[in-house]
């Protein structure tokens, strides 16, 4: 628009000019210079006032439409994400390294755990998921450990102020599991589950040790089940998940829910160990035994008709030994870097 007034003419050019680098684009028509222009009315002849008056409201016009005309391109504009963690104009090797959603990766323990459930399956076995807060009974009693037995110290556990239990193994869960499978049993179908699960221990961390980790257990129970059944079926989950045929030795043990009580180690290879001693060579991955009758009562069980075996074991001590990861710790500490690798 053409303003005859001179004054008029460069406050519009003034203004236009600054409309573009201002940021509320509403501030403009509260710009003193248009508001000296109205306050100049009252200082011209009277014959004037008319004219001069008519052209500020024509700028203040064509101001307000450059307004509405701009808050409606922008209203159409694609809105800006504020959740972005970078400008975008940031160069692409200087953007923080991050998973976008069709990235993300399983946590290897998950992936690894799924591995394990799926060579049970195969083998015709149940997977049921422990709890992760449990009682007394369910921690010690149910499990052949009665009152004041000395075999309970060997379980750091945590408790909570009311009594409750972090579990520190999934054998919490055997006294359910059987409890429930009671009746199919003597059917005539064998009690055959395993139960992954996460167990808490109050333990000094140290790169084969952390307080929360990894199980999985497993009960078979049947008539004439003994310690060979046990034997091949641990044998062929062991060759099944590290693809190969390790060396293992099982030695006798003590667990006051299992009798006879073993403990399965199996042979590092020599890539992994720090050095040449015994202890290097054998990596312990799990306790087992044929399920003490007590246990079996207790759920309700006839041990004279019925038997069967039981173990469990870490899961994080296979993944590490499977992958070569020399730290448990890993796990649990949210590094990129690490998680990146599976
Ligand atoms: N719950 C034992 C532990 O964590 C391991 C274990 C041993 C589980 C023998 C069993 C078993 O089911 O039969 O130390």
């Amino acid at each position: 628009m053409e303003y005859k007034n001179q004054k008029i003419a460069d406050v519009a050019l003034i203004l236009k000019k600054r409309f573009d680098d201002t940021e509320n684009k509403t501030d403009i028509l509260k710009a003193i210079e248009l508001r000296s222009l109205y306050s100049e009315i009252s200082t011209l002849p009277p014959d004037e006032r008319a004219v001069f008056g008519q052209e500020i409201n024509n700028l203040k016009q064509e101001l307000e439409g450059m307004v509405a005309e701009y808050s409606e391109k922008a209203e159409a504009l694609p809105s800006i994400d504020v959740t972005a963690p970078f400008a975008a104009n940031t160069k692409p090797d200087e953007r923080p390294r991050l998973f976008t959603s069709d990235q993300g990766t399983k946590h290897p323990l998950t992936t690894e755990m799924e591995r394990i459930n799926d060579i049970f399956y195969r083998m015709g076995f149940e997977v049921v998921e422990s709890r992760q807060i449990d009682d007394d009974y369910h921690m010690f009693e149910s499990l052949n450990f009665p009152e004041g037995h000395p075999a309970r110290d060997d379980y750091d556990t945590f408790m909570t102020s009311d009594g409750l239990i972090a579990p520190a193994h999934t054998s919490t869960m055997q006294n359910r599991v059987l409890s429930e499978r009671k009746e199919a049993l003597e059917r005539g179908e064998d009690i055959r589950v395993v139960i992954p699960g996460r167990v808490f221990r109050n333990e000094d961390l140290d790169a084969t040790h952390e307080h929360t980790f990894h199980q999985i257990e497993g009960i078979y129970v049947g008539e004439g089940i003994n310690a060979g059944h046990l034997v091949a079926t641990l044998q062929t989950y062991l060759s099944e998940y590290f693809g190969e045929e390790l060396k293992a030795k099982l030695q006798p043990f003590y667990f006051p829910f299992t009798e006879p009580s073993f403990e399965l180690a199996i042979e590092r290879p020599e890539q992994l160990r720090k050095d040449d001693s015994e202890e290097q060579r054998w990596l312990e991955l799990l306790g087992c035994g044929m399920i003490h009758p007590n246990v079996l009562k207790m759920a309700g069980i006839d041990p004279v008709k019925y038997s069967g075996f039981a173990w469990g074991g870490g899961i994080e001590r296979m993944v590490l030994m499977h992958h070569g990861i020399e730290d448990i710790r890993h796990f649990n500490s949210g590094k990129l870097d690490f998680l990146r690798q599976f």
